[in-house]
Parts: structure tokens; C-alpha cells; sequence
């Protein structure tokens, strides 16, 4: 079956909001995702497999020429078929074509191979602060 890719594809925040909690392994939020992003990200991708959406990515920016991408998943009876590689090649794009000069990503390290080796970005030291 054919998964579609859309750059800023409308979506239903209910379904987004399962997909994080399944994706993530935390309860739902509640969270009117779609008002969220087209206020305040530079674009977002969906993955959708026969109209059920199943894949998602968030792009964040500094509005010039930092992107960043936040939330990369995948519905967990989809993973390990490329759909997170697709998801982030499209986000890719996206961010390209928006003028972007660099896509950022922080993971943990159990992650490495899927940002390092799947998807080619190249590591550097990062920093996190818990507010
Ligand atoms: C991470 C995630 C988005 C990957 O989605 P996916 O569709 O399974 O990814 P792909 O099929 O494109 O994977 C490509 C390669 O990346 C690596 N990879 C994928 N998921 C991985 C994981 N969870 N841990 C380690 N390596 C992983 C594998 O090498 C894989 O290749 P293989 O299938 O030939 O072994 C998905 O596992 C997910 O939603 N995880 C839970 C949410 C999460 O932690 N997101 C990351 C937030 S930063």
C-alpha cells in the first residue's frame, strides 16, 4: 500500500494527538495541534496510509535560516518500512525550499542510527536545559 507524503498537509489534531500518544507511550493531551503549528512552525510533514494518518514530523524555526525538527513518529504497526526516513527527507525538502541553510534534530543516543545513518545528518555537541 502507498503511503502519501504532504509539506503542510491538513490533518485532524485528534488523530495527531493519538498518534503522539501511541508513538510516545504517554496519554493523550488534548492539544489542538493543527492551530499549533500552522501558528507557529515553519511547515510539518504528514504520512498518511489509506487516508489514516500515520507518520508526522514538526518543523521549527528561527525564521531565517535555522530549521529544526521536533516529534518525528511513526504509528508503531508502520515503523521499520522507511516511512521516518521519508518523513524526514520530505521535511528536508521542505525546509530547503523554504530558504533554510540548516535542518537541526536532537535524539537520544539509542537514535543514532536512525538520524546518523538513515537519514544523514552529521553529529554535533548539543545542549539541553529542563525549564
Ligand atoms: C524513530 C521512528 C520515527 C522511526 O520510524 P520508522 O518508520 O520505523 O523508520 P525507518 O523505517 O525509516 O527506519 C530506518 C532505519 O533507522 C533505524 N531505526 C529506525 N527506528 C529506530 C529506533 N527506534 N531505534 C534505533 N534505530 C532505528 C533502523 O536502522 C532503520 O533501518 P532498518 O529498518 O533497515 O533496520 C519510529 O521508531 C518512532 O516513531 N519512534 C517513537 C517516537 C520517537 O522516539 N521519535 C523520535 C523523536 S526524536
Amino acid at each position: 500500500v502507498t503511503i502519501a507524503y504532504g509539506w503542510r498537509a491538513d490533518f485532524d489534531s485528534d488523530a495527531l494527538d493519538a498518534l503522539h500518544a501511541g508513538g510516545f507511550g504517554r496519554p493523550r493531551q488534548g492539544i489542538d495541534w493543527l492551530a499549533r503549528v500552522e501558528r507557529h512552525s515553519l511547515g510539518w510533514v504528514c504520512a498518511f496510509r489509506l487516508e489514516r494518518l500515520v507518520g508526522f514530523v514538526n518543523v521549527a524555526w528561527d525564521g531565517g535560516a535555522h530549521a529544526f525538527i521536533l516529534d518525528t513518529v511513526v504509528a508503531p504497526d508502520v515503523r521499520g518500512q522507511g516511512v521516518g526516513t521519508a518523513l524526514v527527507c520530505a521535511a528536508e525538502r521542505g525546509a530547503r525550499a523554504a530558504g533554510c541553510s540548516w535542518l537541526h534534530v536532537d535524539y537520544e543516543a539509542d537514535l543514532t542510527g536512525f538520524y546518523q545513518k538513515a537519514c544523514g545528518f552529521t553529529p554535533t555537541a548539543a545542549g539541553l536545559v529542563a525549564l
